[in-house]
């Protein structure tokens, strides 16, 4: 019995956005988790979290998003730079943001900083969103130094080096934590 509103809802979304139903997640929602990274932790990221969001949800480059207009909800997920967000990221919102921002869903940065203390950088993306997401994550990534450009191995180097730490690669992912904030958005969605 309970399958029988949540079809409903799924064929009247697809059909009053235009939108393709095949694909939509069991609460009706297609979603796509948008990601933009540079060296991989926060695309790693979004997949974990599209898992836990579960059927329905797409994972899909900033870079070649475009207006995402097929998609009934948008969880937008970037990597930070220098205190800001990813450069694919930052363009998505300035070309597409007034179309996006009344279907995001959640916001995650993955970044370096301790997601305690990095709370700052998710008021930036909210603020760079025009938007209060219903949900919004910090998460930690990697940094694998064989992997850096030469400019930013020495930006970083001189980093680690002016705060006193060691320059070394870590991996700080957390596979669980991003499939449970996956599930989180799917509750989330639920009720909207
Ligand atoms: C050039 C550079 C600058 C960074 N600046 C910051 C920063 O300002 N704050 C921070 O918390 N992390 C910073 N980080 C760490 C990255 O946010 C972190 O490694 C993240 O996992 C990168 O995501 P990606 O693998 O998707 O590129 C920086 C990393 C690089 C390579």
């Amino acid at each position: 019995m309970k399958f029988v509103p949540i079809v409903l809802l799924a064929v009247m979304a697809g059909a009053s956005l235009g939108a393709a139903v095949p694909g939509a997640a069991g609460n009706g929602k297609n979603v796509a988790v948008v990601f933009a990274s540079r060296y991989g932790s926060t695309e790693q990221t979004a997949r974990w979290i599209a898992e836990g969001i579960g059927e329905g949800a797409t994972v899909v480059a900033a870079a070649s998003a475009g207006d995402l207009g097929g998609y009934d909800r948008v969880v937008l997920g970037s990597g930070i730079y220098g205190n800001r967000l990813h450069a694919d990221m930052a363009a998505l919102l300035e070309r597409h943001g007034p179309a996006v921002k009344d279907r995001i869903a959640a916001l995650f940065v993955v970044c370096g900083m301790p997601p305690d203390q990095a709370g700052g950088y998710l008021d930036m993306f909210a603020g760079a969103c025009g938007a209060k997401p219903l949900l919004s994550r910090v998460f930690n990534g990697w940094m694998k130094k064989e992997t850096l450009s030469p400019e930013d191995y020495r930006g970083l180097e001189n980093y680690f080096r002016n705060a006193g730490y060691p320059f070394e690669s870590y991996d700080h992912t957390d596979r669980e934590k991003c499939v449970a904030f996956g599930r989180e958005i799917r509750v989330a969605l639920e009720g909207k």
